[in-house]
């Protein structure tokens, strides 16, 4: 008031965030600064996304190419954690198992089920091998070193998209299934899997983070784990939170912001409007959604769409888990302080696309 702002923090995070460019266009609720909200790059082995690792190309021809490469080592990881502290960011890792691992089978032998055809092995693999004590070893000394690398309370474990057709194909996989009772149900392989390695976690001193496939084929995983959704249109989602939240899982909520999902028009404009507690379940079960995550996947994604196709719209998913859902609930209201809050990215030198059609005021001051 009066040409005076004062901002008062517990601690320094709360500082942080109270950002005064911010300040003065939002009234932020302090709970929702309480909510564990995050953004979800994805680093893969895969040569679309910038931060990827890879093995030194051939670089012995004439006039090779050097394309920007990154071995990450222990100490770029913590470079990486240190520089995002210092700016109120926390990093967490996923390492994403049993499926998604084709480029650790190249580093672990029998890491992988080898696939059979017929009665001999085809050559290729899959998922991790759920039947070897050694894959269960090898996890564990994984784990124990991104836990000592990585100082936050979570790590996420992944779980999703596990293919059963090697496992199906390969013969001791199958026995193993006997063994342990499973009969042919491949998602109780994959359940005493995960459960496995959620323990390793929780013996490491360390939450675990799981996508919604390991609930849906399983309700029995450890309780401290939490949920992750990325599946399905807002009626599949909603039914999830429901389910989830009533067996007392705490959950994160991703399926609305899949954000390298792009359209025409104002595709903010759905990100903004989503209502993460909209669903059916008592404010015991409400309390249990500890936030939301923007995600953006590789497939069509590198360092020269990265910022402008993250910008704004995860500026508008993050008004809406960040800021009082009373406060935001008109999407026409949201769009002027969006397209400044766009401005202001573009000023700072972050290449965020426009909204619509116009310009900035500090690119144009009239002729
Ligand atoms: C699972 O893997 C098999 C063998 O590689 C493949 O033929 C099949 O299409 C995959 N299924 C899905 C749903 O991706
Ligand atoms: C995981 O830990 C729980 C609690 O200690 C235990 O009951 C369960 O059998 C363990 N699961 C596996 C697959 O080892
Ligand atoms: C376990 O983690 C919690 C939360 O991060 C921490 O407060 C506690 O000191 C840790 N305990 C041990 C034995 O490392
Ligand atoms: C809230 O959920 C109901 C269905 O349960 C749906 O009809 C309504 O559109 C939702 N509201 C918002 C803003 O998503």
């Amino acid at each position: 008031s009066a040409g005076k702002a004062s901002l008062n923090a517990e601690t320094v995070w709360g500082a942080v965030r109270g950002d005064y460019s911010q300040y003065l266009f939002e009234e932020h609720d302090a709970m929702a600064y309480s909510k564990f909200n995050v953004f979800h790059w994805h680093i893969v082995d895969d040569p679309s996304f910038p931060y990827q690792s890879q093995t030194f190309p051939d670089l012995s021809r004439k006039g090779a190419f050097h394309p920007m490469t990154h071995i990450y080592t222990q100490s770029d990881v913590r470079r990486v954690i240190s520089h995002a502290r210092l700016r109120g960011i926390r990093v967490l890792p996923e390492f994403d198992s049993p499926g998604h691992t084709k480029s650790w089978g190249k580093g672990q032998s029998d890491l992988l089920t080898p696939c059979y055809s017929g009665s001999t092995p085809s050559g290729a693999f899959g998922p991790v091998n759920p039947a070897l004590p050694s894959t269960y070893q090898f996890m564990a000394t994984l784990l124990k070193e991104v836990s000592s690398v990585f100082p936050d309370s979570y790590i996420h474990l992944g779980g999703d998209e596990v293919n059963f057709s090697c496992w199906k194909s390969n013969p001791d996989v199958r026995a193993f299934m006997q063994k342990m009772g499973f009969g042919v149900d491949f998602t109780k392989l994959e359940a005493f899997y995960m459960e496995n390695i959620v323990n390793i976690t929780t013996f490491l001193n360390k939450t675990a983070i799981v996508w919604q496939d390991v609930f849906d084929y399983h309700e029995l995983i450890p309780k401290d784990t939490v949920l992750h959704i990325w599946k399905g249109s807002p009626a599949n989602y909603r039914k999830e939170l429901s389910r989830m939240t009533k067996a007392g899982m705490r959950v994160l909520l991703a399926a609305p912001w899949y954000i390298n999902h792009i359209s025409y028009g104002q595709d903010w404009r759905n990100y903004y409007t989503v209502q993460p507690l909209n669903f059916s379940g008592t404010a015991e079960q409400k309390k249990l959604v500890i936030g939301g995550e923007v995600c953006m996947w590789g497939e069509y994604v590198d360092a020269t769409n990265l910022t402008p196709r993250l910008w704004p719209r995860a500026s508008a998913a993050a008004e809406r888990l960040w800021s009082d859902e009373k406060q935001t609930s008109s999407v026409d209201k949201a769009f002027p302080r969006l397209q400044d809050f766009r401005c202001k990215l573009v000023r700072r030198g972050i290449r965020a696309e426009p909204l619509y059609v116009g310009h900035c005021k500090h690119e144009y001051q009239g002729v």
